[in-house]
């Protein structure tokens, strides 16, 4: 090949690549694209990543299965409604072990990212809800508990599984066995609030009937709030404390 038309040649296909460049233009490996390499925390809103990378440690992976409620049980998310599901979500349940997670509560989701959780919690978990007319308890009570009348209920609606006093029961046949529900270290970590839910809801996935019951007439309200009362009132001032009376020593 002579030298000129083999230099035609290149200069055809450089030309060719100046040319058809800004048209293609494939990603080149190495350099940074247009926008950001990694999206910004607050720009997530896709519901699934929202949830697995903020709640699904405490309230399980698919909204069941973990320590804290089932936000996945259609009961739950019947009886708590969207405005608590945000409320609680914004602000958390002080004292208690669920963070306030919205920005104007010091957490790190603004309220657009609250907004994709409770919209995907009742999107995604929220159908069929079918109670067969049943009305369904409200989230508060709405008259206060009597914790005498609450052991009568809870030895009709709750003590088969839970022991007489609340106190569980150890391995059955099945290798099923219960801890204890009135354990004062237990009752400090969790509200009456959250003991009422899980009366209402259950544990589905473990077990545990909503307020249906497993007997053939469901829980009323006052049957629940008095429940919730008697339970509550195992409560002791130094949970986990082994000498609770003793006066602290003064100090030298
Ligand atoms: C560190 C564990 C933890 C994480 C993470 C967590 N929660 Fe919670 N959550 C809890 C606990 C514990 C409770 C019950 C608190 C109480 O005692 O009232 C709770 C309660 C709730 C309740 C109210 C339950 C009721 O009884 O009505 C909602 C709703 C809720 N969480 C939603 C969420 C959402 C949504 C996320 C993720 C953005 C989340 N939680 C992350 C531990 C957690
Ligand atoms: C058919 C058996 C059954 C009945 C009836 C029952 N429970 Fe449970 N309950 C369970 C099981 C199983 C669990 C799950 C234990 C676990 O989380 O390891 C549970 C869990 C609980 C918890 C602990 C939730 C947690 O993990 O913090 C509370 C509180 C509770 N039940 C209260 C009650 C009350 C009050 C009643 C009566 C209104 C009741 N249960 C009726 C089986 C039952």
């Amino acid at each position: 090949m002579k030298l000129s038309s083999y230099c035609s040649t290149a200069l055809i296909a450089m030309a060719t690549v100046l040319l058809l460049a800004p048209l293609g233009c494939a990603h080149i490996p190495g350099l940074p694209g247009p926008g950001p390499e990694v999206v910004r925390p607050e720009q997530v809103l896709d519901f699934q990543t929202l949830y697995k990378t903020n709640c699904a440690a405490c309230h399980g992976v698919n909204g069941s299965g973990g320590p804290a409620i089932a936000l996945s049980n259609p009961v739950y998310l019947a009886y708590a409604g969207e405005a608590t599901l945000r409320d609680v979500t914004t602000k958390g349940v002080p004292h208690k072990l669920m963070p306030a997670f919205a920005s104007c509560s010091g957490g790190t989701l603004t309220a657009q990212q609250v907004n994709v959780l409770v919209n995907g919690m009742l999107q995604h978990w929220g159908k069929h809800a079918d109670f067969a007319g049943q009305a369904i308890p409200t989230y508060r009570p709405t008259q206060p508990g009597d914790p005498e009348r609450g052991q009568q209920a809870f030895a009709t609606f709750c003590a088969s599984c839970h022991g007489t006093n609340g106190e569980g029961k150890s391995a059955n046949s099945a290798g099923n066995s219960l801890g204890s529900i009135v354990d004062p270290a237990y009752l400090d970590l969790i509200s009456d609030q959250a003991l009422r839910s899980f009366i209402v809801a259950g544990r589905p996935t473990q077990g545990m009937p909503d307020w249906r019951s497993d007997s053939t007439v469901p829980m009323t309200d006052q049957q629940i709030t008095d429940i919730v009362a008697w339970i509550a009132s195992k409560r002791t001032r130094n949970p986990g404390q082994p000498y609770p009376s003793q006066p602290h020593a003064s100090l030298p």
